[in-house]
């Protein structure tokens, strides 16, 4: 066998061009967008006294679907100590998930309040956008049946400001915006928690109401006493 020995210069330009690649790839800016990413649940102040989960949800996500009731009782439990920021996360297997999430952009767009709400339809009915059930659909079907279903939290007359939304570059980039942002996190899967900043380990699994009660209530006692 001959082995071939390049130039000691020869070796060193691939060996630089190797490595500044791979800098490159490390290092690309991802885009800033103008406003922090995540929808506020009922504009609950987030800086404020409260205790602040941030969940990264795919609403076409059956263990998202499950983590939110216990989630949200929790809300309702601890009212202004807890804040919650959801963050959409289009897991990359759920061939419908980055349409889903850039539908919670549009609407919340055309009407912030009606967000959650449409959340809550798409996990009602996400069954209906799972890959099998598409898996013969268009691009377009798709979208005009996300828009016939996003009028229930929008009202009759939002119909075509919804799916004109589906043109608009500004909600293309909300919706990369909520996928970038979640890989900075470090994020891997949904649902996944972090709780005044700090990630559940737990987070993939759901967690049920007593679960949350254990993680807040004590944080909830430290601040009151
Ligand atoms: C915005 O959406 C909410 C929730 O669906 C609804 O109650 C409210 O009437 C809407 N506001 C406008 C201006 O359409
Ligand atoms: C959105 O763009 C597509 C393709 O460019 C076009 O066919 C469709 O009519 C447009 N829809 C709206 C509501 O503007």
């Amino acid at each position: 066998m001959k082995i071939v020995m390049l130039p000691i210069p020869l070796l060193l330009f691939f060996l630089f061009f190797l490595l500044s690649s791979l800098f490159d790839c490390l290092n690309a800016q991802v885009p800033i967008p103008a406003k922090i990413d995540g929808f506020v649940y009922k504009s609950t102040p987030v800086w404020g006294d409260s205790v602040v989960v941030e969940a990264f949800l795919d609403p076409l996500c059956p263990d998202s679907r499950d983590s939110w009731p216990p989630l949200k009782k929790a809300l309702q439990y601890y009212s202004s100590r807890l804040s919650l920021i959801v963050h959409p996360f289009p897991l990359p297997y759920h061939s419908n998930a980055f349409l889903a999430c850039r539908s919670l952009h549009i609407a919340n767009k055309l009407n912030a309040s009606s967000t959650y709400p449409l959340l809550e339809i798409f996990f009602k009915y996400q069954e209906k956008y799972y890959n099998a059930p598409t898996y013969k659909r268009t691009r377009a079907s798709v979208i005009g049946d996300m828009a016939k279903m996003a009028v229930m939290a929008l009202g009759k007359n939002s119909l075509s400001a919804f799916q004109s939304g589906f043109n608009d570059s500004q909600t293309d980039f909300a919706a990369r915006i909520s996928f970038k942002y979640g890989c900075s996190r470090g994020v891997t899967g949904t649902p996944f928690f972090f709780v005044n900043g700090i990630p559940l380990s737990d987070s993939v699994s759901p967690l049920d109401y007593n679960k949350w009660r254990s993680i807040i209530d004590p944080l909830v006692t430290e601040k009151e006493g």
